[in-house]
């Protein structure tokens, strides 16, 4: 037994370092070198393949424009004031309990004030009332920065700030300002005006994207109350002409159309869900995703 052992330790050591043979692991200096070139070669070209199509896929994406865009999700709708859990819970009477969403509005609001969009090389009138897309050329930068269209605060009439400091909060009817995310290049389209309900077509244009608040539930629907809608020229909706958008390269200073909606007789003291939801051909909706095209929010007024 211990001789076959030590037989087979000195196989083994043989097999490391064989000395007749001058060969290391079973293999000779020369068969090692090729091997090692082999390889070298081998991973060098598979890095190159690699490294060119990389280049080749750099080369034709640009900065400006997006390649590959069918895939990009419709965008969100989103609220203003931003609020955890999406809650908006308050006492008419006592200032303290509503004063962070007046801030949140004030603050989002500071870059859609006139003193802002005053320079004529950046912004540019594109009319108070809804028109069709304007369209700014390639997306490139040929012709340097592209203009962006103004978004009068004004127009957000009782929502704006301007004449209620409170945005309504202190008469118990609330104002919310939705936006839709901006995504570079993306065109809203309309839906057909006989192809929805008349709570919604109510003021239809061809030239909006019509946006609408309702009770979620069914039992919500009649705690919702009267709702008022301020946008460009007294649509419930975002105009078209300020599509598509350009990009941060092109248009940095781009504002995004703003609609203001205000719940004047909520039902007070008990809790009120409503969704707001835009409507479009080419707008989606997901399970997973609580803010693509619609979200919703719950209202809870405190009469004492
Ligand atoms: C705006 O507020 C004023 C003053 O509270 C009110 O008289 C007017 O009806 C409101 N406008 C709308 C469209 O609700
Ligand atoms: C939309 O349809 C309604 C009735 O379905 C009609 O009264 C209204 O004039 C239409 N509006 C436009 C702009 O076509
Ligand atoms: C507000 O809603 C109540 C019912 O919830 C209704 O009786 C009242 O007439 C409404 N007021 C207005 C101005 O619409």
């Amino acid at each position: 037994m211990a001789r076959g052992k030590a037989k087979e330790e000195g196989s083994w050591k043989k097999f490391i370092w064989n000395w007749e043979k001058k060969e290391f692991l079973g293999r000779t200096g020369g068969s090692w070198f090729k091997i090692l070139l082999f390889y070298l070669i081998f991973y060098g070209c598979l890095a190159g393949i690699f490294i060119g199509t990389i280049q080749v896929m750099l080369l034709t994406i640009s900065d400006f424009q997006p390649k590959y865009q069918d895939r990009v999700a419709p965008p969100g709708l989103t609220q203003i004031p931003q609020i955890q859990k999406t809650e908006i819970a308050f006492r008419p009477s006592e200032p303290q309990s509503y004063s962070p969403y007046v801030v949140s509005l004030n603050r989002f609001l500071e870059k859609y004030s006139d003193t802002i969009q005053k320079n004529d090389l950046d912004f540019e009138d594109c009319g108070d009332v809804p028109s069709d897309y304007k369209e700014r050329g390639e997306f490139n930068n040929e012709q340097g920065t592209k203009k962006v269209c103004r978004f009068k605060r004004e127009w957000l009439g009782n929502c704006s700030g301007i004449l209620d400091e409170t945005f309504g909060y202190s008469s118990g009817k609330p104002c919310i300002i939705i936006k839709l995310n901006r995504v570079l290049a993306f065109k809203p389209k309309p839906p057909k005006n006989d192809s929805l309900d008349k709570d919604v077509m109510i003021r239809y244009n061809p030239n909006v994207l019509p946006v609408h608040c309702a009770g979620k539930r069914e039992d919500d629907k009649d705690k919702v109350g009267t709702v008022e809608y301020f946008g460009l020229g007294g649509y419930s909706g975002f105009p078209l002409q300020y599509y598509p958008y350009y990009g941060k390269l092109l248009q940095p200073k781009y504002l995004q159309p703003l609609l203001a909606v205000q719940f004047t007789n909520l039902t007070t003291d008990t809790e009120v869900r409503v969704e707001c939801k835009a409507y479009g051909e080419n707008i989606g909706y997901s399970e997973k995703d609580r803010f693509q095209g619609r979200f919703d929010v719950k209202f809870e007024i405190k009469s004492s």
